[in-house]
């Protein structure tokens, strides 16, 4: 079969490990970034050229579109799509989970535990909007952020209300969250591929930090999910139209709750941590989804 990996680094961990797995399984790859696509609709036929070259006879795309390249990344996708080219990620499902609030709408609609969460558009009123929670701390999200980066605990209202209203003067889209203590600097990220959950792991904050994201210091080790995390996972995903997931979920006292669904989960932290071939499971969904018979 001949795949192309969408990816800006063909030295990162994720796409090393996607491409050994094809290459493993007989197939040719290419890495391929997608902020040097060109795209085309010439009379009605869609078309991506590569450093001139059209690419032709592709029969499966893997992307791994970073936070930086979400819209141009959705077109070269969403290109692939009406080529008839089997995409293991599908744009409007790309564009969904990258929207932390859109994502959120979704998850909630489909009757998936979420912490409590609010979003405004306006500083006249922030006094009311931070009213809507009772308690502080509270959490404050840039909506587009990845690796905990764009995430803060504040606490007081004060803190809550300078904040929120720097950033929408600076027009950056934000979300106030319930902060759950009980989860204490730790979340589980739970590994989708299909309709499986084929990895997870708890990730345990730095002390002093609650963010437990691995970029930001945490550590990880193997966690065995319940059946409702398993579950609730599986549903994040299937409702987010994402055959390849990263579904983060904290460990309340009223049971797991989902904070985010990545689309484009790294996987050095969970293959390294797990010592599960995730990228081999990835391959596996492509052979079996992609229209061309082995
Ligand atoms: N509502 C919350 N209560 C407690 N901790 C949270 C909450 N939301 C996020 N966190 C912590 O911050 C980390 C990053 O938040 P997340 O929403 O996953 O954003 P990012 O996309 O930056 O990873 C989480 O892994 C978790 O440890
Ligand atoms: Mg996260």
């Amino acid at each position: 079969m001949n795949i192309v990996i969408l990816s800006r680094s063909p030295a990162l961990y994720s796409t090393q490990s996607i491409y050994k797995a094809a290459t493993m399984r007989g197939h040719f790859v290419q890495i391929i970034d997608h902020m040097y696509c060109d795209l085309s609709i010439d009379k009605g036929a869609f078309k991506v050229f590569y450093n001139g070259y059209e690419l032709r006879s592709i029969h499966a795309v893997i992307p791994r579109i970073g936070a930086t390249a979400t819209d141009y990344g959705s077109y070269v996708v969403r290109h692939f799509e009406q080529m008839g080219v089997y995409s293991v990620l599908k744009a409007e499902s790309l564009l969904k989970a990258r929207d932390k609030f859109t994502s959120l709408q979704i998850l909630a609609k489909n009757n998936i535990p979420i912490p409590d969460t609010a979003t405004t558009n306006f500083t006249e009123d922030l006094d009311g909007f931070i009213d809507m929670f009772a308690d502080h701390p509270l959490i404050i999200k840039l909506l587009n952020s990845t690796h905990g980066e764009g995430v803060i605990k504040s606490e007081s209202p004060k803190v809550s209300i300078t904040l929120l209203e720097a950033f929408l003067k600076l027009k950056h889209k934000i979300l106030i969250q319930e902060y759950i203590k009980e989860s204490s600097g730790t979340d589980i990220r739970a590994f989708v591929v299909g309709d499986k959950v084929v990895a997870a792991m708890e990730r345990i904050a730095q002390n002093g930090e609650f963010r437990s994201n691995l970029h930001r210091g945490a550590v990880s080790k193997i966690v065995n999910l319940t059946n409702e995390e398993i579950s609730i996972a599986k549903k994040s995903a299937r409702v987010l139209g994402l055959q390849v997931a990263g579904v983060d979920i904290l460990r309340s006292d009223r049971g797991p709750l989902v904070i985010e669904v990545n689309a484009s989960p790294g996987l050095e932290g969970i293959e390294t941590t797990t010592n599960i071939n995730i990228a081999r499971s990835i391959i596996s969904l492509v052979e079996r989804n992609s229209k061309y018979k082995l």
